[in-house]
């Protein structure tokens, strides 16, 4: 049985960044750089290439090398994976070397290091598992991932003697003019034979930069006649961010990939131009989605959906078949059929049932809306209760902030209740079933259930008979 260990290099500062926050907790499509690449090493053993690997098992957790940020990057990936310090940063191979003594403790101990730099997260795990393939066939002491690039740029250059053989991974730094011209590099993902590893890196000298390089240990092997393999991948999963001009570049690709999965997977994205979508949203089959929307954080959408134009949903939940047109859901969630907009806008913890209407200049805020009910113009409805096919009219307004007492006081509406247009609901306060408010009424006093009031502040004008009590509506209703 083989196992290997994956070593995640993020201790470096970042600097070209020149940022506050850590490197790799800068967000890519919605989530941090770091955890595109733990999801991405965590999804090794699902790949086909993985499978085709007889007796290789992967059961350790990525081990992170990190510097004086730990702390930060700790507290938001947790126990996803194992941690090693980086006391000085010294270099990449300096850093691998952190994550000995972490290696070294695993049961069953593995044979195989596989190393990834976490600035680069557009790679995918079937190309690390292909690398790690291509270590175990080859029988070889590293193997590592390559690309070709017209514009080399930063990245090390892969030198080979006539004969192709790999004999050193020149740093473009330290590269002669000559090699700077090769246009094969190194993308920064490496397999080593954990025996060989250790060793070798107690005794690698330090650059004239007064660094560690990982890739001078591409020129030891080689020295010392040992296996060397490479995997050619794609330029585009090589990308390492080291600026934000990098960080857009991969926000690009990363997000085209992400439209595409939603596409092959029947959601129709009118325009990808200005469609973004975060890595971890969901969205159901025959869901439109069109052009300047936004979808964002956790997302869930169900089939059948129509999402913009002009739309931002924030870590929210729609149903099946609701409609989001020119507006803003945050933290809400909506039932099947429900639809919102031209501009308006759910915010946190706003829950609207099944084929509930939200016209325009609509504002919902901690509160459940009951199915079937209607507000189409100009209200407020904050922490509150609203029963199922209640009628809220045009500039319905819960006053639910009491400046005095800076409290925020609830309101609740019965069923089949019917809102006149301008009502202003002083909570605490209870709208009867089936009770009715007359326009412009100031209701600060419960009304009982089948009750019309009407006026400031408002009293009970009389009781309504059933048939009264599912009254035509005096604002439009489409
Ligand atoms: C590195 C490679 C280069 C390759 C490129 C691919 C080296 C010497 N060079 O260059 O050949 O083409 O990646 O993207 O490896 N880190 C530490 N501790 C340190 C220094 C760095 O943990 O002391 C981490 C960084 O946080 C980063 C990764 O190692 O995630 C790579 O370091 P970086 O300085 O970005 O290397 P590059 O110049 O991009
Ligand atoms: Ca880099």
């Amino acid at each position: 049985m083989n196992t290997f260990v994956t070593v995640v290099l993020a201790a470096g500062k970042g600097t070209r960044m020149r940022s506050a926050l850590p490197k790799v907790l800068h967000p890519l499509a919605g989530s941090p750089l770091l955890s595109h690449v733990l999801k991405t090493a965590e999804a090794i053993p699902s790949t086909t290439s993985f499978a085709s690997l007889e007796g290789l098992v992967s059961s350790h957790r990525p081990i992170v090398v990190l510097g004086h940020e730990a702390e930060q990057v700790q507290a938001v990936f947790g126990e996803r994976c194992r941690y090693a310090i980086q006391e000085e940063l010294l270099g990449t191979g300096h850093a691998v070397l952190a994550a000995r003594a972490a290696v070294q403790e695993l049961d069953p101990l593995p044979d195989t290091v596989l190393v990834c730099y976490g600035d680069t997260p557009l790679v995918r795990s079937e190309v690390l598992a292909s690398v790690l393939a291509e270590h175990y066939a080859r029988r070889a002491t590293i193997t590592f991932l390559t690309a070709y690039t017209e514009e080399p740029s930063d990245f090390g250059r892969v030198v080979r003697d006539d004969s192709g053989r790999v004999m050193e991974i020149v740093e473009m730094k330290r590269a002669t003019e000559e090699q700077k011209r090769i246009k094969e590099v190194n993308s920064g993902v490496y397999c080593f034979d954990r025996e060989w590893l250790w060793p070798v890196l107690q005794v690698l000298p330090r650059n004239p930069a007064g660094e560690y390089y990982l890739t001078d240990l591409v020129g030891v092997a080689s020295r010392e006649g040992r296996e060397i393999a490479t995997v050619a991948g794609t330029l585009d999963e090589t990308i390492g961010v080291n600026n934000r001009v990098q960080l857009a570049e991969a926000e690009r690709i990363l997000r085209l990939r992400v439209l595409e999965r939603h596409m092959y997977g029947g959601v129709t994205v009118v325009d990808p131009a200005t469609t973004y979508i975060d890595d971890e949203v969901q969205i159901g089959c025959d869901t439109v989605i069109l052009p300047g929307t936004m979808i964002t954080g956790k997302t869930i959408i169900g089939s059948g959906c129509r999402i913009g134009p002009g739309s931002v949903i924030d870590r929210s939940e729609i149903g099946e078949r609701c409609t989001v047109r020119n507006s803003v859901v945050e933290e809400a969630a909506l039932e099947d059929g429900v639809t919102v907009g031209p501009f308006s806008h759910c915010r946190p913890g706003a829950r609207l049932g099944r084929n509930v209407r939200m016209g325009n200049f609509a504002e919902v805020k901690n509160s459940t809306i009951g199915a079937e009910t209607d507000m189409h113009h100009f209200s407020y409805i904050g922490d509150s209760t609203v029963g199922e096919g209640v009628n809220i009219g045009a500039g319905t307004i819960t006053s639910n902030y009491n400046g005095l007492t800076k409290q925020k006081y609830h309101t609740t509406i019965g069923d089949g209740a019917f809102i006149g247009c301008d009502t202003v609901l002083v909570p605490p306060v209870t709208v009867g079933e089936h009770a009715m408010t007359g326009a412009s009424a100031v209701v600060n006093r419960d009304v009982p259930p089948n009750t019309l009031v009407v006026g400031v502040p408002a009293r009970v004008l009389r009781e309504l008979p059933p048939s009264e009590s599912s009254p035509q509506e005096s604002n439009e209703k489409e």
